[in-house]
């Protein structure tokens, strides 16, 4: 069945005193994330600038902290991210590599984090948010040092050593704006089945799902989420959260908050309807702890618990949906 999921650590908050992370810092944190979820997402930790903060030296010790407690109380992961072009640390980005030690770098990386957690985390997001936002979703080949230094074509190979390392792990691409059949969603369709057909092993595609009232909602959700599953493709909700224009009280109007239920539920039913989407991950359990006011100023709202862990309505819609 489908796993329900959340974003377990990295409230958003590193500032030079360090983190002020919930799950580690917070009494009933964990608690609540055993009781409400299946599965868990590391928000920031298996990021680059986390996991690889120099070159040649690895630091697991929050990432390791949190796939542990989602083994202690039978919950899946998600592992996020082995290559992107955002959360790079500066080693790497202003270092002068050559390509051939680049691809060194990434090779090892890669096979370096896919094993320690082979067995443990279910599922990765090998390639984070390739495309651009542009009408013709060009590939990021400026922005991200990999396709920029070595092509896409390395894609194929980061899926492979993944494999690798881990043959039993679920490997996909993940991305945002792509919640429904639109450029952007095509790009991904096209690449997917040009390397299905190298054979190379990709296995899902994750819609990250960030939505705002202030945007419409595309009613081809279900039917994108379809396209890939019909290519043999796992797909899944990775990063959902909805938000929208907040008072004084951190709250939208009652309009927004009943269209912010309504998409969960929609995109949640999709999601039930659509044969191999197998997980519903929420990006942030607690508004307090979520990514979005810090990003998107003026706006919040964007969970489904809010205060010291009141559900909201949206909780109740997504219960009954289930
Ligand atoms: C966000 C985190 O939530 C923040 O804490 C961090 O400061 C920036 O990244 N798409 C992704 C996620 O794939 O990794 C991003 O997470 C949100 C957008």
């Amino acid at each position: 069945g489908i796993r329900i999921g959340n974003v377990a650590a990295g409230g958003g908050h590193f500032d030079d005193e360090g983190s002020t992370d919930p799950f580690f810092g917070e009494d009933g944190y964990q608690e609540h994330l055993a009781a409400e979820y299946s599965s868990i997402t590391h928000e920031n930790y298996l990021k680059w600038e986390f996991v690889h903060p120099e070159e040649g030296v690895y630091d697991f010790e929050a990432a390791d902290a949190v796939v542990e407690f989602a083994q202690a109380h039978d919950m899946d992961v998600r592992g996020h991210a082995l290559s992107w072009h955002s959360q790079n640390p500066d080693w790497l980005e202003e270092g002068d590599h050559s390509p051939e030690e680049l691809r060194g770098i990434l090779e090892d990386h890669v096979r370096t984090v896919v094993s320690r957690y082979a067995g443990c985390i279910q599922q990765w997001d090998v390639a984070n948010e390739i495309f651009g936002d542009d009408a013709d979703a060009t590939i990021r080949d400026e922005e991200n040092i990999w396709i920029r230094e070595l092509g896409v074509e390395v894609l194929d190979d980061v899926f492979r050593w993944a494999h690798e390392e881990d043959p039993d792990a679920l490997l996909f691409y993940n991305d945002y704006n792509v919640d429904g059949v639109n450029a952007k969603s095509d790009a991904y369709y096209d690449l997917v089945q040009g390397q299905l057909e190298r054979g190379v092993p990709v296995h899902g595609f994750g819609a990250q799902t960030h939505l705002s009232m202030n945007y419409g909602f595309d009613e081809t959700y279900q039917e994108n989420l379809e396209r890939f599953d019909a290519l043999g493709l796992y797909t899944a909700v990775t990063e959902i959260d909805v938000r929208g224009d907040v008072g004084e009280d951190d709250r939208m109007n009652d309009e927004d908050r009943a269209g912010a239920a309504e998409r969960f539920e929609t995109v949640l039913q999709a999601c039930l309807e659509v044969d191999n989407c197998n997980s519903f991950t929420i990006w942030g359990t607690l508004d307090a702890h979520s990514w979005v006011p810090g990003t998107f100023p003026g706006e919040g709202d964007a969970t489904l618990h809010e205060g010291d862990y009141e559900r909201k309505p949206t909780y109740c819609v997504i219960q009954r949906t289930l």
